[in-house]
């Protein structure tokens, strides 16, 4: 039976996906050494040669989801598995390259201890860093975008309960959000500022597109973090006159920003990702597809 095992980030999303795809849970120990450093032991090693599917999501607490995940594929690989990855958020991706002299290519890098870990294919869900859907190289490793856009849309589609005109914050988005027609841009300015420290400062200026008042408006994007990008391009709307609907795939909504972004969008929803109070649509669906598909059961 192929076998799927799921980190601290991804226990439910894995357990409706073992269900939907009659995969088999691995239970495994998760620890901590007085130190601080991470143990992980799984329960169960018989693998002959099976592919395994290794759930994570890297939200919250990055970088111990990330040792947590490395220590996995480490311990299915020295038995015997096959390293099959399923990230539905996938941090990082918004170091996905080298901006100022000097930076770490951090994305690089995860990329890179993860093939030489032995992880043979991720799957994953709208990432920053590839905004079509369906296969792409990850530095060298097969991976596979299966996007979350049409389960939104779907799901946006019964709220508004009419026509809408779709709307993405920036330029950026015109790849996640092509499998809708007819969708709009804002126009985005981004200006750096000086800084001192590790973070990035920016200031953005965002326009309203031509003829966009008095509509129903699906505004969309891949990832809500600060709130900054969504939170302006809503207030234009708005103040345009538009109902204003905001779904993103991964809803991290850090800070005071899911408040700030209510003051002008009638209905927020995300995906089940990063889990959050908007999470009503779920990914569970569309990664036991993928799953299926590479198992060969459709
Ligand atoms: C930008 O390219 C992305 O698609 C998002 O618009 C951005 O990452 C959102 O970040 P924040 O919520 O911090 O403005």
């Amino acid at each position: 039976m192929v076998k799927l095992l799921s980190c601290s980030g991804t226990s439910e999303l894995s357990k409706t996906v073992a269900a939907a795809t009659g995969t088999e849970i691995v239970s495994k120990t998760v620890k901590k050494f007085p130190d601080g450093e991470t143990y992980v032991r799984l329960e169960d090693t018989d693998f002959k040669g099976e592919k395994v599917f290794i759930f994570q999501s890297l939200y919250p607490d990055p970088n111990n989801s990330l040792i947590e995940l490395f220590m996995t594929i480490n311990a299915v690989r020295e038995n015997g598995g096959r390293a099959f990855l399923v990230i539905p958020y996938f941090a990082y991706g918004r170091q996905d390259r080298i901006f100022e002299k000097g930076e770490a290519f951090s994305l690089k890098m995860v990329a890179d201890i993860l093939k030489s870990l032995g992880a043979e294919k991720l799957i994953t869900i709208d990432p920053h860093f590839y905004r079509k859907a369906g296969d792409f190289d990850f530095f060298g490793m097969p991976a596979r975008n299966i996007s979350a856009v049409s389960l939104l849309v779907e799901h946006a589609r019964k709220t508004i309960g009419g026509g809408f005109i779709a709307v993405g914050p920036d330029r950026g988005s015109k790849d996640f959000l092509a499998p809708l027609d007819g969708s709009v841009f804002m126009k985005k300015t981004k200006r750096f500022l000086p800084s001192d420290g590790p973070e990035r400062k920016y200031e953005i200026s965002i326009e309203l597109p031509e003829n966009i008042s008095g509509r129903n408006v699906l505004l969309m994007d891949d990832i809500i973090a600060s709130g900054g990008t969504i939170r302006k391009s809503a207030k234009i709307l708005k103040q345009a006159g538009n109902r204003v609907f905001v779904a993103c795939t991964h809803g991290i909504f850090l800070g005071g920003s899911l408040e700030e972004l209510k003051k002008y969008a009638d209905e927020i929803i995300s995906t089940d990702t990063v889990k959050s109070a908007c999470s009503k649509v779920s990914v569970a669906g569309i990664i036991s597809e993928e799953i299926e598909k590479i198992i060969g059961i459709t």
